[in-house]
């Protein structure tokens, strides 16, 4: 086990859910991508796909103050290359988003954990900044019409709201319907492990 760097903080769900999300990852971006993920956290994800995939260049950024500290204590630490500095951004706020194009972008669990304004900026930014072949990668429980809610993201729903009535899970339907609005599909939509999913969103290809 990786030992924690002094100021990092440290996730046991990353340690489950980061293999399976490298394997979603890996054979979609392209060597040399430009990678922006959105809402670190620790940086734990950010540290482990930038040292599997050496070939893409991972910028990791958040909102919180604590969040970048980890992130750069992690980064120092691992010592990557490919791995940018951390950087401030509110998903919800444009001025704090880069200018620079990006070839995907990457939120694991945000959705559902912010208020709804941060998953808007978020359509907003990919539709802004990605590239014409890039896409964004989200991961995290969601809703889904015809499709049992399992009892667990019931109870997780739930502690969400009781801690923040702006956060819970989000209904599939709601998400891919706001990614529309903003030029995006959903291309895929792959299950994962422990009832979460990951949606792969590519812009809308003009009709011929
Ligand atoms: C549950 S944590 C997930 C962190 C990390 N992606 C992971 O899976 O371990 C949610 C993260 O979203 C960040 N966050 C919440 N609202 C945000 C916003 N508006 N813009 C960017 N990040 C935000 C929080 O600071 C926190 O780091």
């Amino acid at each position: 086990m990786t030992p924690v760097p002094a100021g990092a903080l440290t996730s046991p769900a990353t340690a489950r859910n980061r293999q399976p999300i490298l394997d979603v990852l890996a054979p979609r971006l392209p060597a040399g991508a430009r990678v922006l993920e959105v809402a670190s956290g620790a940086g734990e994800h950010a540290v482990f796909m930038a040292r599997a995939l050496p070939q893409v260049s991972w910028r990791p950024t958040d909102l919180s103050p604590e969040a970048l500290a980890s992130i750069a204590a992690w980064r120092e630490a691992a010592d990557l290359p490919s791995l940018e500095p951390p950087r401030r951004l509110d998903a919800a706020d444009p001025a704090s988003w880069p200018s620079e194009p990006a070839d995907a972008i990457v939120c694991v669990n945000m959705v559902h954990i912010s208020p709804w304004s941060a998953t808007e900026g978020l359509m907003a930014g990919a539709e802004r900044l990605l590239a014409p072949d890039g896409r964004l990668f989200l991961y995290g429980p969601y809703v889904e019409a015809d499709i049992p809610t399992a009892p667990s993201n019931l109870a997780f729903d739930a502690s969400l709201r009781a801690r923040d009535p702006a956060w819970g899970l989000r209904d599939l339907a709601e998400v891919t319907a706001l990614a529309a609005a903003h030029g995006l599909m959903l291309a895929e939509r792959i299950a994962m492990p422990a009832n979460n999913l990951s949606l792969v969103f590519q812009r809308r290809r003009p009709a011929l």
